[in-house]
């Protein structure tokens, strides 16, 4: 089956990032001139997906706006030098389709897309957390190499990358073996959210790329409230890969962690030097 939609959970608070996300979503931080969002919509599109699915919640109105014309500003710079920054923007919106539903009370990232389900019902789908940007330079981007991982396996797939051991904490983390033949792809047989390090199987952390089959909306209307009184993808993850259903893996490329100050201005620098050494 073809991944035609990609969900993007976009409803958290973003507190590490307070003041600034105070009225603004923190999907909407921009690095360099594109918001977070804007550049996971932009990897979704490379992948072949042109369905957009977005987990909103109060205070996220600004997505919304992203996502459509501007008729007034559109119409103040037509014609001038400053028209051009438009451009990706209003290619984006006229390739895809953007559809919006409301997570109404913020129950983990589990329950955002479970939330999700209205907008992507009975087929398999990708789902992008906006603040881990990845890139790949000119090569295939992470969901376009997911997709052909889920293609191969024809189960849930989760990206993972190694981090250190002290900030294991900080992530979902697998254990799994090795599918024969690959180096890159694991069978998953054990999951824990943000584990102490002596807890944590491996260093193995999942970061914000799956492919989810659709079964997971039934588990995860099943599954309980978990680490931090939250219901935890990971939780309903488990769940799959207790049939095997569940497949991680390390993808190539980089992924800068952007819903934290570190890995923010790590993501600015990073996309700043990449620019002036492409002029
Ligand atoms: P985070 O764990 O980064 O949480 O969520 P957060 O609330 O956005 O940020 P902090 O930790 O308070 O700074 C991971 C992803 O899941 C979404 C977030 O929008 C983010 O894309 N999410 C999380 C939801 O959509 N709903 C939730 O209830 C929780």
């Amino acid at each position: 089956m073809k991944i035609k939609k990609c969900l993007f959970p976009a409803a958290g608070y973003g507190t590490r990032f307070l003041p600034a996300t105070k009225a603004t979503p923190k999907e909407m931080l921009p690095i360099l001139t594109k918001p977070l969002i804007q550049h996971g919509v932009e990897e979704a599109v490379e992948a072949g997906i042109t369905t957009m699915a977005i987990v909103t919640g109060r205070g996220k109105r600004a997505i919304e706006d992203h996502f459509d014309i501007s008729y007034e500003l559109e119409n103040q710079i037509k014609g001038g030098s400053k028209e051009s920054l438009l451009t990706e923007i209003r290619s984006l919106i006229s390739k895809c389709t953007f559809s919006y539903t409301r997570q109404i009370e913020m129950k983990g990232l589990g329950h955002a897309i479970l939330t999700g389900e209205t907008l992507i019902g009975n087929e398999p789908f990708a789902v992008v957390l906006a603040d881990d940007l990845c890139n790949n330079g000119e090569e295939d981007g992470v969901l376009k190499q997911m997709i052909e991982i889920f293609n191969r396996y024809q189960c849930s797939v989760v990206a993972i990358e190694e981090v250190p051991k002290e900030e294991t904490h900080k992530y979902g983390i697998i254990d799994g073996d090795l599918v024969y033949g690959r180096d890159d792809v694991y069978r998953v047989h054990n999951m824990i959210e943000k584990p102490d390090s002596k807890d944590a199987p491996t260093n193995m952390a999942i970061i914000g790329r799956y492919i989810l089959t659709p079964d997971i909306f039934d588990i995860l209307k099943n599954t309980k409230e978990g680490k931090g009184g939250e219901i935890q993808i990971t939780d309903a993850l488990m769940e799959q890969a207790k049939h095997d259903r569940v497949v991680a893996f390390k993808f190539k490329g980089k992924r800068f962690d952007c819903g934290s100050i570190d890995g923010f201005v790590e993501a600015t620098n990073y996309f700043y030097n990449l620019k002036n050494s492409n002029e």
